[in-house]
């Protein structure tokens, strides 16, 4: 699609050079995070007449005009002076007073820890890396042994402080992710989730948990002295591990984690109870984070290579391949296979995909530079392996997991597309927003498909804030149905198109800036329907209205993370009958894109 765009325009080439992320200082700074947040503002609770009045635009080209009016009533009351509308906003304005970030606390607890669908495909995002050289097991330890020693190096970034500060049109941004992303978990319960971080602990994690054939290992990563192993040592304690974990039969404790969130708190609270069970669990948990090695997967062509890796990342491939080998609920488990595939899923509750990006551009140039030095060897204690006792019950408990994730492999179409034909230049040369111009794409190929246009999500960074999160960016607007109807109207000349498409691109971008600027609509009314069932007030009108529900149904959730390394970014769709388009553009501009489509009606999905 992304071609058929270009076809009445001009190419373009593009370069960028990778680097690897440095850091500010070889001391460290102690003081510089908290200072740099201090001096970010807080995210603004956006004027009331404002939303309802871009909601109302939002709606114009998804509902009918009868719903439509209707809607229009009732935001007229929701408004009225004195009404409910006025009298949220006030609430939401001194929750802005009185926190941090009012919206951020909220966001973790609805979008992920009250959401009860698994981890798995519904929530968590996987990242496919460069295809490795190695087709063996010496290749696989040696490439996890650099790998470990480079998110180390990263890790001393974010312990001394020292990390560049990232900015995003000219602002500086909220670094609190980088804080969230190691040593964290997401720990199951029976209505609600919670998650652990243990950086600040009085003794903070100096481990990380490895698994092979569905065993763990606890790997300690740092000497006595505080200083990391080196890529040597590790490499030698990974084939201790190896060594120890050759068995294949053994239960693979950790697909209970792929379960549905319910289920899986109820089997928690089973698991825990003995004591063995429990000091293995808090291990996982309070690792720094976890290094799958993985099984090989089924052949792949060339061509289907990075469709077959994203499914690999994502969930495994099913209980008779890897998805017995994750903890799932640990924020980031690198996967590295024996055939060379390279990648990582995170957990998504504590942050979003740029930290993590930026953290995977730096392993990736550290490990181009890091070579194998012989070190004097001292010797290292063996890997401590963790333990599980299995009752009929967990027994049970897994075989439901099982059951459950292979259907949910089964309901996911993927396909990872890499678009070379040209990259973000093209576009700018065009003087138009690249990212607006691939969801202009995207609108247009899936009103080809469906002969209709849909509610579409694309994630825009609140960053700009203290302790901001995300905004959606409505990518079907007006413009956008306009531009995507006249594509295949005979009766348009392309100059014609053009304009439409530069008038849908520029109404994108002016959404996008919107939204990172916290001015959007998506979480001021999810701010409202919020501060309605905390005041315990009845649930106004305008959130039982069918627009609104119908403004919720994303079948198409996109979302875009700039990153230097060559990867691939896949995550589910967000509704049964949806795409999950995810496209990491390439600092040297091409455009990567993956689709997946899951349960129910089958869901499809890209990369
Ligand atoms: N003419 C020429 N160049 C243009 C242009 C125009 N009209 N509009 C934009 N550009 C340039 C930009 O200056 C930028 O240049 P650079 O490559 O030198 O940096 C480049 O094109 C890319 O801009 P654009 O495609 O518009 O997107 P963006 O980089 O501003 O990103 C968002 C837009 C919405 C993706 C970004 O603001 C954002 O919020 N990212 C976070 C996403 C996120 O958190 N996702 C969560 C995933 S879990």
């Amino acid at each position: 699609m992304l071609g058929i765009l270009a076809r009445t325009m001009v190419k373009a080439g593009m370069v960028k050079p990778s680097c690897l992320v440095k850091p500010v200082s070889v001391t460290r700074i102690a003081g510089r995070y908290l200072a740099h947040q201090e001096g970010l503002p807080k995210l603004p609770v956006p004027p009331l007449q404002q939303t309802c009045e871009r909601y109302l635009a939002a709606l114009t080209p998804i509902v009918d005009p009868e719903e439509l009016n209707h809607t229009r009533k009732l935001l007229e009351e929701f408004q009225k002076p004195g009404g409910v509308g006025e009298r949220l906003q006030k609430g939401l304005e001194q929750r802005g007073k009185k926190m941090e970030n009012w919206l951020s606390d909220w966001w973790l607890q609805t979008a992920y820890l009250d959401y009860r669908m698994p981890v798995v495909v519904h929530s968590s995002p996987g990242v496919v890396l460069p295809r490795m050289e190695f087709s063996d097991r010496q290749g696989q330890m040696r490439y996890a042994a650099k790998l470990i020693a480079g998110v180390l190096d990263f890790k001393s970034m974010i312990d001394n402080e020292t990390l560049p500060v990232e900015y995003l049109g000219g602002k500086p941004l909220c670094m609190n992710q980088y804080y969230q992303v190691l040593s964290s978990c997401r720990i199951p319960g029976t209505k609600r989730d919670t998650v652990v971080n243990y950086t600040l602990d009085k003794r903070p994690p100096t481990h990380i948990t490895v698994v092979h054939n569905f065993q763990f290992f606890v790997l300690d990563v740092y000497n006595s002295d505080g200083t990391p192993l080196t890529v040597d040592q590790i490499y030698i304690q990974l084939e201790k591990i190896w060594n120890s974990s050759l068995q294949t039969n053994k239960e693979p404790i950790g697909i209970l984690t792929s379960n549905h969130r319910n289920s899986w708190g109820k089997a928690y609270d089973n698991l825990i109870k003995d004591k063995t069970n429990q000091e293995s669990v808090r291990a996982i948990q309070k690792s720094i984070f976890t290094v799958c090695l993985d099984a090989p997967m089924p052949h792949a062509s060339d061509d289907m290579y990075r469709t077959r890796a994203g499914v690999q990342m994502l969930h495994g491939g099913g209980s008779r391949w890897n998805s017995g080998n994750r903890w799932f609920d640990k924020t980031l488990q690198f996967i590295i296979g024996e055939d060379g595939t390279c990648g990582l899923i995170y957990e998504h509750a504590p942050a979003e995909g740029p930290p993590i990006v930026s953290l995977i551009d730096h392993v990736v140039e550290y490990m181009k530079k890091s070579e194998m030095v012989r070190t004097p060897m001292v010797p290292l204690r063996m890997p401590q392996k963790l333990h599980f006792n299995i009752t009929p019950e967990i027994k049970m408990d897994i075989e439901e997991a099982k059951q459950n994730m292979n259907i949910m492999v089964h309901d996911l179409d993927m396909k990872v597309s890499v678009f070379s034909h040209f990259g973000k230049d093209f576009p700018k040369s065009q003087k138009m927003s690249p990212d607006a111009f691939i969801q202009m794409a995207l609108q247009l190929a899936y009103y080809r498909i469906h002969k209709r246009c849909c509610p579409t999500y694309e994630s825009a960074s609140l960053r700009m804030f203290r302790l901001g999160r995300t905004d959606t960016i409505r990518s079907m607007s007006i413009d956008s149905d306009k531009f995507v109807k006249a594509m295949d109207d005979p009766a348009k000349h392309n100059i014609e198109k053009v304009a439409l498409l530069d008038k849908a691109v520029k109404a994108h971008r002016a959404y996008a800036d919107m939204a990172i600027r916290g001015q959007a609509i998506d979480r001021h009314l999810l701010g409202l329907k919020l501060q309605a069932i905390e005041d315990l007030a009845a649930l106004p009108e305008i959130f039982m209205d069918t627009s609104y529900a119908v403004a919720l149904h994303f079948n198409l959730s996109t979302s875009q993370v700039p990153a230097k390394t060559n990867c691939v970014m896949c995550f589910g769709p967000v509704v049964s009958d949806g795409y999950g388009v995810r496209g990491p553009v390439e600092q040297r501009g091409f455009f990567r894109l993956s689709g997946h489509s899951g349960p129910g009606p089958r869901r499809r999905s890209s990369c």
